[in-house]
């Protein structure tokens, strides 16, 4: 609980000095950006809020996030929220690392290549798992073709797990962002490129979801549950980093 206040210290032992923070309005109506920009103000670091992100990003969105980053002289990235904040950054870490390289050119697998800035995650649904994974889904705001970039680079260097900001998840989101996790560690356990490692991941956080999800899902305060489900999603998503998805996700 509380641990997104120690990003501060992270951030300034990485020498960097204005991270931009990336998160959609919803997230940022209910106030749950509040602990991170104090820690951020009292360590002395300014910081940049995009807050447009919308549910499944866009183009757009990276791009205008990306115009940004650079105008105010941003040096690293935090993806605050749900998959779609997440996949946001990840994109815009992407595109600063490859200026000129249109995202549909890095569409597929290993097409990123080059060192992203420092670039922290902070998920608050539990979730997608993007805090741990190579993905970030991206959605062109012209055609809606909807597709996924891939690469190590944008594992993200941090994840803060952090029960605090999924507290007041509302219970259908609780639940579909829980499914998602789910899929994600069954797809990790059954799929052609299994291990044994990502069994162990998968077999840990379909034992946490069946274990909390109804505790979370009836009772959003209870802040077991709750880190519970955040451990699952990220066992799920470290398991599905490896053994890959594609049959139902
Ligand atoms: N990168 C990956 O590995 C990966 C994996 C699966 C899915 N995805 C992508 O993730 C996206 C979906 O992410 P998602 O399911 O987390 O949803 P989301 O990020 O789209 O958020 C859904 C809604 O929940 C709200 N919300 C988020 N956290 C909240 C909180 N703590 N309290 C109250 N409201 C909150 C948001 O404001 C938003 O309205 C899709 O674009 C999908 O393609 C990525």
């Amino acid at each position: 609980m509380g641990s997104v206040k120690a990003l501060s210290g992270v951030i300034r032992k990485k020498k960097c000095r204005r991270p931009l923070i990336i998160t959609d309005p919803g997230i940022r109506k209910l106030g749950l950006l509040r602990g991170l920009e104090k820690a951020l103000r009292e360590a002395g670091l300014s910081y940049r809020i995009y807050d447009q992100t919308v549910a499944n990003p866009t183009t757009d969105n990276v791009a205008e996030a990306t115009y940004l980053y650079r105008k105010a002289g941003c040096d690293c990235l935090i993806g605050f929220g749900g998959g779609s904040s997440m996949d946001c950054a990840k994109a815009v870490g992407a595109s600063i690392a490859n200026p000129g390289k249109p995202l549909e050119k890095m569409k597929g697998i290993l097409r990123v290549r080059r060192r992203l800035p420092l670039l922290i995650a902070v998920p608050t649904t539990a979730g997608t798992g993007s805090e741990t994974t190579l993905a970030a889904v991206i959605t062109d705001a012209k055609t809606r073709h909807k597709y996924a970039i891939n690469d190590f680079p944008l594992i993200p260097r941090y994840a803060v797990l952090d029960p605090g900001v999924t507290l007041g998840l509302p219970p259908f989101i609780t639940a579909t962002t829980g499914m998602d996790a789910l899929t994600h560690a069954v797809e990790a356990y059954i799929g052609n490129s299994t291990t044994y490692g990502t069994r162990q991941d998968a077999l840990m956080a379909v034992k946490l979801i069946f274990e909390n999800i109804d505790r979370a899902y009836e009772n959003g305060r209870d802040v077991k549950a709750r880190r519970n489900m955040l451990l699952a999603s990220f066992y799920a998503g470290c398991g599905c980093r490896c053994g890959g998805a594609g049959y139902a996700s």
